[in-house]
């Protein structure tokens, strides 16, 4: 008989024992920053998250400061939407403001910026939309200059999370035009239709207005095409590739992990999140145990980049 409780006798073994072990850099944590003065909104379905105006910012980027985590994912809520999203790439939209605020603020601070056009769009899609279709080769000059602007104001990594084929290329050239040649990119590559989804968009306020974004986001059935999708991305020159969402979904993350050697991140997403506050909020679970036992999970599945909602209290935790 092998005795495996031998290595399990006390905290001291155990710990020397760990296979995997979390790091406050490890996480980036999502901010959303709303147009307007002095506000600090509840987002009523993520507990303990907020929409901030920038004027608000300081306080949450201390904590970011603080805790010593990897970095920031911004999200921007614009006041004004159109049909092509012109927001997401005005030289003084709400993100390029924030991410100028942070940079000459915190400079510290890694600041990766989320490239997608829902949050900006009248009809709520990720793209250009025709009738009832979501065009793909006429969203790619605006995620371009989404990208372009972002950089142009400051930010350090920039992540598409549309789900348009080509996107990757597109955003790379217009990057290496524009002379950010050492802007990396991070392409939500597996990224699924998922109903986990829900909180983020009363958050972000970017639920599609009309149909689902079952066009082009990921069937959750699919493992094999997910592979596919990382393949393009790194082809098209991405340099981190991530799967989303983190739990129901780390059999792609581990097959990427096994099939790859590009760096892997997961986005822990909202519903994820709200799950595990709601039960903790009804003492039906120990949330601190919870979640560093989720994001343990997603780093041995093999993600080096975790984007979580709970960064700033695992960080704490660790
Ligand atoms: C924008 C975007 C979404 C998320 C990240 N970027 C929403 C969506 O695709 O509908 C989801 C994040 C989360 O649920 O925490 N496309
Ligand atoms: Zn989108």
């Amino acid at each position: 008989m092998y005795r495996f409780r031998r290595l399990r006798r006390d905290d001291r073994i155990r710990s020397i024992m760990q296979e995997t072990r979390l790091h406050p850099k490890d996480f980036i944590y999502p901010i959303f920053v709303i147009e307007g003065e002095n506000i600090k909104n509840p987002v009523e379905s993520m507990p303990g998250i907020f929409q901030y105006s920038i004027d608000r910012l300081e306080e949450i980027l201390e904590q970011v400061k603080e805790t010593g985590i990897g970095g920031i994912m911004l999200f921007g809520i614009p006041l004004h939407k159109d049909p092509q999203g012109s927001q997401a790439y005005a030289k003084d939209g709400i993100t390029q403001q924030a991410v100028r605020f942070i940079k000459e603020k915190y400079p510290d601070i890694y600041i990766v910026v989320d490239i997608c056009l829902c949050e900006y769009t009248s009809h709520g899609h990720c793209g250009m939309v025709k009738g009832e279709e979501i065009l793909n080769d006429e969203t790619l000059p605006y995620l371009v200059k989404m990208a372009v602007s972002l950089a142009e104001a400051g930010a350090d990594m920039a992540a598409p999370s549309d789900m348009m084929d080509g996107r990757v290329a597109a955003i790379r050239e217009g990057l290496d035009q524009a002379g950010f040649t050492q802007m990396p990119i991070m392409a939500y590559s597996a990224k699924f239709a998922s109903a986990y989804y829900g909180p983020f968009r009363d958050a972000a306020h970017s639920a599609p207005g009309f149909g689902d974004r079952k066009s082009y986001q990921m069937d959750f059935a699919n493992g094999q095409e997910a592979l596919r999708e990382i393949a393009a991305d790194i082809e098209e020159g991405a340099d981190i590739v991530m799967v989303k969402p983190a739990l129901a979904y780390l059999d792609v993350l581990k097959e990427a992990a096994l099939t790859f050697d590009e760096p892997l991140a997961v986005y822990n997403v909202s519903g994820e999140y709200a799950m595990v506050k709601a039960a903790a909020a009804n003492g039906w679970i120990d949330e601190k145990r919870i979640v560093m036992e989720n994001l343990t999970a997603m780093k041995r599945a093999g993600a080096k980049i975790i984007i979580t909602y709970h960064a700033l209290d695992a960080a704490r935790w660790i």
